[in-house]
């Protein structure tokens, strides 16, 4: 068990991986169960993974992904999608919390109508940028489980977008937010962490 510090500070972009190095459905499962503990607007979970580790399917996404090296030598390549309609899920994502006695009737009632209407007032353009960021949130959070795990990844938007959506039937609704590969990088040819501003040049506190 590592905690958050050192995880965070050991986390890097991979370069490349090692090549042949197999990845589990069970482990990315495993990864994947904490995943879903990542927090999204109205608890709508907009985040849908497609987990990819067969070597034809991979192939396809290194097309997609104007042949970076590393999608090759991954263990699995994970598309990340956000889900424009995510929303239309908030009766059931509360179903448990109204059973259970959490919420009553009426509360629930008032949860279903008025996160409807948030959506909805807001938009098309609204509703894709909630769902990359929901997303996106929930791919860092991937990301430091995975580190924890001892494999590493890179999260990547250098794809094409439509590529990727017919190589593995993405539906409509939703919408590719980043690839991530994942393996065991090959540390040979790490380069040293790029530069990070300072804490003063990206936070000011009380007003900009
Ligand atoms: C949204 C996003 C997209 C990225 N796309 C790519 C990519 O297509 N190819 C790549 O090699 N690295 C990609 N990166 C990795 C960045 O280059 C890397 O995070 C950055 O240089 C900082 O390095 P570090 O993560 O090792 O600290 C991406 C990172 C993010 C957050």
């Amino acid at each position: 068990m590592h905690d958050v510090e050192t995880i965070v500070k050991q986390r890097r972009s991979a370069n490349k991986f090692l090549k042949d190095v197999e990845i589990s459905e069970k482990e990315l499962t495993e990864m994947f169960s904490l995943t879903k503990f990542a927090p999204s607007a109205f608890n709508l979970q907009h985040t849908h993974y497609v987990a990819v580790t067969d070597k034809d399917k991979m192939n396809m996404l290194y097309e997609a992904a104007f042949k970076q090296y590393k999608v090759l030598t991954a263990s699995a390549v994970i598309v990340v999608l956000g889900d424009l309609d995510a929303y239309k899920h908030v009766a059931a994502m509360n179903e448990g919390l109204l059973n259970l006695g959490v919420i009553s009737q009426q509360e629930y009632d008032q949860i279903v109508s008025s996160t409807t209407d948030f959506y909805l007032n807001r938009g098309e353009s609204f509703r894709h940028e909630d769902a990359v960021r929901n997303a996106s949130l929930s791919a860092m959070q991937f990301m430091l489980i995975a580190k924890e795990k001892g494999w590493d990844t890179c999260p990547m938007i250098g794809y094409d977008p439509d590529k990727v959506r017919s190589a593995l039937n993405v539906p409509d609704h939703l919408v590719p937010v980043m690839m991530l590969t994942i393996g065991k990088e090959d540390t040979s040819s790490q380069r040293p962490r790029g530069y990070r501003k300072p804490v003063h040049e990206f936070v000011t506190f009380q007003s900009f």
